[in-house]
């Protein structure tokens, strides 16, 4: 049987090393992870025999590194069977900036993945998956995000956003969530508009609050504290996930063949909530063309 081979970033923890698991039991499949720091690879490489992993460097908030990211799984002469944007971060103030000066939650969130997934489509396979994680804070009217200090109206613009957090008159807490749910916004944009501009499976996957992660490890202690204790007891028993969960989600819409390009799916695996802006194909075409031009392709 030949191997599928799956590019993966963030497997390091949470969701993307949930993910890695449950794709784990697939003996066909083969996992290409780019990782930010070996330091951080231990529990991921108990996760799948290391003849089918292959760790490759990636920093996917500096385009240098994702162009030699790309380059090198590229020079390997694999087809590339599935795609997962998963890699994500929310600081704590939204005035942090990428190597090449934009703001970093943008660019860690969707820009550096915009520019992997271009440098890669010559690769991968007719209708391959691609999947970004999004997320119920890009629409807080919908879901429990309000509670969590996140706020409707953060889209601007994609060449706005890719500079600054959506005001940046606001405290530097808000300013973070604000720049957080931003590109979380960006990650469904990209996945519902991508369809017209390319033959790939694009999927924005909402994987619910999965208390417990690395994701608020910029935060205050506080945070911290309830994001790995109370959260963790009591998010997933109203409404929220676990990153096992979703991790064995992700996996099926990695290797599920047919599913609707341009869907947005969550841990469920219903329809989730995306915010309605999401839906138009000018605000889709805006942050396709400043990626584009910000990425240089
Ligand atoms: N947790 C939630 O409740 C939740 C809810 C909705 C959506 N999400 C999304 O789920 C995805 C995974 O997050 P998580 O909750 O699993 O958090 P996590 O445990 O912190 O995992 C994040 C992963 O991304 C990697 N990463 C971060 N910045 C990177 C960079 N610049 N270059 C390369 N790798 C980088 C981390 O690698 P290192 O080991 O190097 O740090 C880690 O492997 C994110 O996109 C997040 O936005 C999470």
């Amino acid at each position: 049987m030949q191997p599928r081979h799956l590019v993966i970033t963030g497997a390091t923890s949470g969701l993307g090393l949930a993910a890695v698991r449950s794709l784990a039991r697939h003996t066909d499949i083969h996992i290409i992870a780019g990782i930010r720091a070996t330091s951080r690879t231990e529990t991921l490489t108990k996760a799948i025999p290391s003849d089918r992993l292959t760790l490759l460097p990636l920093d996917v908030a500096d385009l240098t590194s994702v162009r030699a990211f790309a380059a090198q799984v590229i020079a390997s002469g694999q087809k590339i069977d599935a795609l997962a944007l998963n890699a994500g971060l929310q600081f704590s103030r939204g005035d942090l900036r990428s190597p090449q000066g934009f703001e970093l939650t943008f660019a860690t969130n969707h820009l550096g993945h915009f520019l992997l997934y271009t440098l890669l489509a010559p690769v991968l396979a007719e209708k391959a998956p691609v999947v970004t994680i999004s997320s119920g804070t890009q629409n807080p009217n919908e879901t429990a995000a309000k509670r969590f200090g996140f706020r409707d109206g953060v889209w601007t613009s994609a060449a706005a956003l890719a500079q600054n957090a959506p005001d940046p008159t606001l405290p530097h807490d808000q300013q973070g969530r604000d720049a957080y749910a931003a590109s979380k916004t960006a990650n469904v944009l990209f996945a519902r508009g991508m369809p017209r501009h390319a033959p790939h499976t694009f999927i924005a996957f909402e994987p619910g609050a999965m208390p417990g992660t690395g994701l608020a490890r910029t935060g205050t202690l506080r945070t911290r504290l309830l994001w790995h204790t109370l959260a963790r007891l009591i998010l997933p028993h109203m409404g929220g996930s676990t990153p096992r969960r979703s991790g064995r989600v992700l996996a099926r819409l990695l290797t599920t063949p047919g599913l609707p390009p341009g869907s947005y799916t969550d841990f469920t695996e219903g329809v989730g909530h995306p915010h309605p802006l999401t839906a138009d194909p000018a605000l889709q075409d805006e942050l396709i063309a400043t990626s584009r031009a910000l990425t240089r392709i």
